[in-house]
Formats: structure tokens, C-alpha cells, sequence
């Protein structure tokens, strides 16, 4: 029988590694990403400006600080619209630099392990390096469990029935899109909630699908909350807020 720190394999030097950490419990974490965590030269990983960082707080039971850490701090977050030159030009030339920054550490042969909350390849910061870094570099990306499916698994309901399809939305979206595209859908999952919330909540009553839809704050983490969407009276909400419209569709 092989040990599960065998399972999960060593880094590689010079090798990117997009580690996805899971949703929030660190009990979630794959077998490879405990063994690169274990491993990698350097640990990376993104953070709003003077935070820990989301990932990074996750997998913390598993660091000791003994390995040097590449904190890649946000200039800016959610304070402009993604549309608007305040938000694009800082975040542009930020993530050009981090690129940089990892990729000195991967031309010298070190291994990076860069975190990423739930699953890198899904709404992650994770893809921007990715994008820049992947033909010069070897990149191994490591699924993790998105934060919806641990939303859906902590509120104990089944998302898809038999021929249900999920719709997954940007909680950014216009309210009039949100509405249409919740209509045609039989379960739905709306992501970056947070100070979307009122819009989010009036376009699932408008679709008609408010009697079963769920708010979920920091699933999976301390502080969790699970309540009816029908419930929530508060304008907005954390971060880490997702709503599901579980499906209603065959059962046998
Ligand atoms: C930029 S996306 C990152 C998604 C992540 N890569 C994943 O696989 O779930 C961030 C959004 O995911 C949702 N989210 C992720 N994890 C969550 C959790 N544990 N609880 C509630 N919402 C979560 C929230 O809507 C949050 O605004």
C-alpha cells in the first residue's frame, strides 16, 4: 500500500503549479495539492492589499513559514466596475509584474506553487498568470473543489437532476440578464453575490425561482451561514456569497 504523502508526489524545479486549495475547509484539499504544498519551492499566492489572502489562510495549518512566499498584493479589488480604466489599468500592469515576479523564481529552477481558492481553471486569479507564463513555462494545474460545490454539499441539496441544466452567473451581470437567463434555466448557481446581493435577490424573484433559492456566505469556513435567498433582507454581503437555485428535475 502506498502513503498518501507518495500519492501526493514532489514539485518539480522550474515548474508552475496552479494549487487549487478548495472552498475553504483545508480538509478539502486533494492528496497532489497536500504533496506540492509540502514540496514546492516557493509558495505564492494572491491577496487584497494588507490581508492574509484567501487562499493562503486556508492551507495555513500546512505552512510553517520556513519557505520564502511570494505575496502578490491586489492594487485595487471591487472599489471601481472591471469596465472602468480605474480598475483595469492598475490591475493590468499589477499582473504583468506578478508574472514577473514568478517567473524569476521558475528561469532560476525553483518551483512555484501558486494558490488558488477552489478550483485555479474557474473565475481564478490563477488564469492570468497561467495565460502569460504558460508556453515559456512547465504548468501543472491541480483541480480543487469550487466554492459552489462545497456551498451545495454544506446546504445539503442536490444541484442537477437528470436533465437539468445549471446556468452559472456572474452576480455583476445586468439585473434584466440575470432575470432572462435565470428563466431559462432549470438550476443555477450566482456567483460574486457580495454587494450584488439586493440586485441578485430581485432578479431571482423575478425569474420566479426565490421560494428555493439559497444564500450561502463563507461555505465551507468559519463564520459559514446558510439561509433562504427569500430571507435576506441586507443589501449586500462578504465576499465569499454565492446563491444556488437547486434544479427540480427528475426523480425516481
Ligand atoms: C473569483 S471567484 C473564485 C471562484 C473559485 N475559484 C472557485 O472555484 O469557487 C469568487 C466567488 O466565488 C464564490 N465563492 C467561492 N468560494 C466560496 C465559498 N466558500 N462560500 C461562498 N461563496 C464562495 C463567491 O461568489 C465569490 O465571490
Amino acid at each position: 500500500m502506498m502513503t498518501l504523502e507518495a500519492i501526493g508526489g514532489t514539485a518539480k524545479g522550474g515548474t508552475l503549479y496552479g494549487i487549487g486549495v478548495g472552498p475553504g475547509d483545508v480538509r478539502y484539499l486533494t492528496l497532489r495539492a497536500a504533496g506540492l504544498i509540502g514540496s514546492v519551492d516557493v509558495i505564492a499566492y494572491f491577496a487584497k492589499s494588507g490581508r492574509e489572502g484567501h487562499a493562503r489562510r486556508i492551507v495555513s495549518p500546512l505552512l510553517n513559514g520556513s519557505r520564502p512566499e511570494e505575496k502578490l498584493e491586489y492594487p485595487v479589488t471591487d472599489e471601481f466596475p472591471v469596465a472602468d480604466a480605474r480598475y483595469h489599468e492598475p490591475i493590468a500592469a499589477f499582473y504583468r509584474e506578478a508574472a514577473g515576479r514568478l517567473s524569476t523564481h521558475l528561469a532560476a529552477g525553483r518551483s512555484v506553487g501558486l494558490l488558488a481558492e477552489g478550483d485555479p481553471f474557474f473565475f481564478g486569479s490563477f488564469m492570468h498568470m497561467w495565460h502569460r507564463l504558460e508556453e515559456r513555462f512547465p504548468v501543472e494545474v491541480v483541480p480543487g473543489v469550487t466554492g459552489m460545490s462545497g456551498c451545495w454539499t454544506r446546504a445539503n441539496k442536490p444541484i442537477t437532476w437528470g436533465d437539468d441544466t445549471l446556468t452559472v452567473l456572474a452576480g455583476t451581470l445586468d439585473e434584466t440578464v440575470l432575470t432572462r437567463r435565470l428563466r431559462d434555466t432549470e438550476a443555477a448557481v450566482i456567483m460574486k453575490v457580495g454587494r450584488n446581493l439586493a440586485k441578485v435577490r430581485r432578479a431571482v424573484d423575478a425569474a420566479g425561482c426565490l421560494d428555493r433559492a439559497i444564500y450561502i456566505e463563507r461555505g465551507t469556513m468559519d463564520g459559514e451561514r446558510i439561509v433562504p435567498l427569500a430571507e435576506m433582507t441586507e443589501e449586500a454581503g462578504p465576499y465569499f456569497a454565492i446563491v444556488l437555485v437547486p434544479g427540480n428535475g427528475r426523480r425516481i
